[in-house]
């Protein structure tokens, strides 16, 4: 008896011990706080997968409780006045400065649209609560925070659609005047799926016609910018990185078009390209695009192309999502990026999206648009938004600090 509980406390310290234990690199900061924070995000992982398996409720449903467990109710305070509307039908929260009176000067604007993979997050959540406030405190700017709808109940290009509705809507004249809003000094922003929607909404707001307000500048936080390549070298060395490992990442792109889980399996395999993405592949090709440092290592061979995307073509609308944009802004060529705004690309080194953001700044540099490109060595994905205790990092304030300093100067 005394034996066996024995036994069962050493299996299950060990469990735990081999559970929360994983190989993070020593480079990165507060190791142990990372392990911890991340055997959190890997057993509701594993939750969500159990309760998908036996039929409760389906993985995005049970993720989704990160989502809720940060939640709050955006107040105003006596810095920030808070309001919640509708923008053309959309749920958007509203940050603006507090009234000091008179005849103030116009403010700038910051278009923030939150991460998530397309399936989670909020603009409620306090990290992005926090984050919009301290925009408006430290460059008094007015802040909109869009509550875009989410996949897999929304697919492509449900939550792109909404944004893009959004920013329309605030572009007009006369509601930028409503707000105190120069017209001339208004970004649009956003980190993971966030800094994807934002990517997005700067190309194809460019291409409107009619369009008399532009955007002065976009700042992409560790950005998702491509679906056709999912093993470039940081996907391969960064598969199992703690907060967003590979299988997540190919989760969130195969929900945000389909919930037929043949696209997760050829896209897990990389083996989703069908021959009208194939042609597309230039323009994601990371043997061209990466700076060596980050290739050398790895040997490039093109993804698979497979008729109807491997096993992925039941799944029309998803084929054709593939080679779409407004999905994957990496994939225009270089004439449709010389006019875009100036950027601002923060890329982490322990990553699966370092590459997507690097190919970018590569292809924009190239097409003659001003980018500030910003490396973190240590960084992780998800970095910028764990400010919050007890999964507050020292290098999420550095994070912000540098991304607000460059709004304060380019914006
Ligand atoms: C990618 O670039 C390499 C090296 O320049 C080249 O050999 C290869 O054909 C290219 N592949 C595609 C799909 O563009
Ligand atoms: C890349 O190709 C070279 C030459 O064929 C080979 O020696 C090397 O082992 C390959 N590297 C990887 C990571 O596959």
């Amino acid at each position: 008896m005394r034996l066996g509980s024995i036994v069962l406390f050493v299996a299950l310290c060990s469990l735990s011990a081999y559970y929360i234990y994983e190989p993070i690199p020593e480079e990165i900061e507060e190791r142990w706080k990372l392990m911890l924070t991340n055997s959190f995000f890997r057993s509701l992982s594993h939750l969500a997968d159990f309760s998908e398996l036996v039929g409760l409720k389906d993985y995005m449903g049970v993720m989704y409780f990160i989502t809720l467990a940060e939640r709050v109710v955006p107040l105003s305070d006596q810095h920030v006045k808070v309001t919640e509307q509708k923008f053309d039908g959309v749920e958007v929260v509203l940050y603006q400065p507090q009234h000091r009176g008179g005849d103030r000067e116009l403010s700038r604007a910051v278009i923030y649209l939150h991460g998530g993979g397309w399936c989670l997050g909020s603009s409620r959540m306090s990290p992005y609560d926090l984050l919009a406030r301290k925009i408006v405190t430290e460059m008094d700017a007015v802040v909109l925070s869009v509550e875009y709808r989410l996949a897999p109940a929304h697919h492509f290009p449900v939550p792109y659609e909404d944004v893009y509705r959004v920013v329309k809507h605030f572009l007009q004249e006369d509601v930028l005047a409503q707000y105190h809003v120069d017209p001339e000094r208004i970004a649009v922003s956003g980190d993971s799926a966030g800094g994807n929607l934002a990517a997005a909404v700067s190309q194809q707001l460019q291409k409107e016609p009619g369009q008399q307000v532009q955007l002065k500048a976009q700042a992409l936080i560790y950005p998702v910018l491509q679906a056709l390549d999912l093993n470039t070298p940081s996907y391969q060395q960064n598969r199992d990185m703690p907060i967003l490992p590979r299988t997540l990442m190919v989760r969130f792109w195969s929900e945000y078009f389909t919930s037929d889980k043949a696209l997760f399996r050829a896209m897990m395999a990389n083996t989703h390209n069908n021959p009208e993405s194939s042609n597309l592949l230039k323009f994601v090709n990371w043997s061209n695009f990466l700076p060596e440092t980050y290739h050398k290592k790895y040997n490039y061979s093109a993804p698979a192309v497979v008729a109807g995307g491997g096993g992925a073509g039941g799944t029309d609308g998803a084929t054709r999502s593939l080679a779409d944009p407004r999905a994957s802004p990496l994939l225009v060529p270089d004439a449709s990026l010389r006019s875009l705004p100036k950027a601002y690309i923060l890329t982490c080194e322990y990553d699966v999206l370092r590459d997507d953001g690097i190919m970018y700044v590569t292809r924009l540099r190239a097409a003659g648009v001003h980018v500030t490109h910003e490396h973190y060595d240590t960084g992780f994905h998800g970095g910028l938004m764990f400010t919050v205790w007890p999964t507050d990092f020292l290098i999420a304030r550095r994070m912000t600090d540098n991304y607000i300093k460059w709004l304060m100067e380019n914006v």
